[in-house]
């Protein structure tokens, strides 16, 4: 059985003091309900990762970082290495969010050079694509998206693709409050399952969890988790608020 997975991207937000109300909500609502369903990990700015993680030691809740360099050390000032994140205990790592693709020039190069660093340090990476409105619009977004999986993903052997989550996140649905339809995301996620099993067989696809993202709220979870080939979410807005996100976590 797939991990059911609902990740809280938190991106560029909060203080520590606001950070560690926030993580003391989520997990006083969570333990309230009891819920065990789903993987929940909250992906705090670097800054926060050591002592968000003492706060929740105990909780289940994991953590994640938002990136990591695809350098292993070095004279790269600023930035932060796979090899740290593992050494302070954060078992995840986003990577290849459209921000940071948008924003930061990240290519399927740099991001194949990213998953390989998460992977050999024992982190799961977890692995964003989606495409911008015009290729929707345009109708080519199966073949970007496809582009995306092969050209950052599909050196990587058996072993380490099970290793790997996958995040299908239309660039048009982040923060827009525009969220796909559970139909647009089934397709999709489909789809880049079809392209997994063509690569590593239809056993190894069946294993790997494909969490949708892109203006996931409450009142939209449980349609769009309900989907056959959705494995859970990657939250942003959402996620900074402690309700809303434990509502999504139960919708898993
Ligand atoms: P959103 O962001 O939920 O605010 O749309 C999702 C994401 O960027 O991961």
């Amino acid at each position: 059985m797939r991990q059911k997975i609902v990740a809280g991207n938190w991106k560029m937000n909060k203080t520590l003091e606001e950070a560690s109300m926030l993580t003391a909500e989520v997990m006083r609502l969570l333990a309230a309900e009891a819920i065990h369903t789903a993987e929940v990990v909250l992906c705090t700015p670097f800054l926060y990762l050591t002592n968000i993680k003492a706060q929740v030691a105990g909780s289940g809740i994991q953590l994640a970082a938002q990136n990591c360099s695809e350098h292993e050390w070095g004279a790269y000032t600023g930035e932060i290495s796979a090899a740290m994140v593992m050494s302070i205990g954060v078992p995840y790592v986003i990577v290849g969010h459209s921000e940071r693709r948008q924003y930061f020039g990240e290519t399927h190069k740099i991001l194949a050079a990213k998953v390989d660093q998460a992977l050999a340090h024992g982190l799961t990476p977890i692995f964003c694509c989606g495409e911008p409105l015009e290729i929707r619009e345009a109708g080519t977004h199966e073949q970007l998206v496809k582009s995306q999986v092969v050209e950052s993903l599909f050196h990587l052997s058996p072993e380490a693709i099970q290793k790997t989550v996958i995040a299908y996140e239309p660039v048009w649905a982040i923060g827009t409050g525009k969220t796909a339809t559970s139909q647009q995301a089934q397709d999709m996620h489909a789809v880049i399952r079809a392209h997994l099993a063509a690569k590593y067989g239809q056993p190894a696809a069946e294993e790997i969890s494909i969490l949708y993202g892109g203006s996931v709220k409450a009142d939209n979870a449980k349609e769009l988790f309900a989907c056959p080939d959705v494995d859970g979410g990657l939250v942003g807005g959402a996620s900074l608020k402690s309700r809303e996100f434990v509502e999504i976590v139960k919708a898993c």
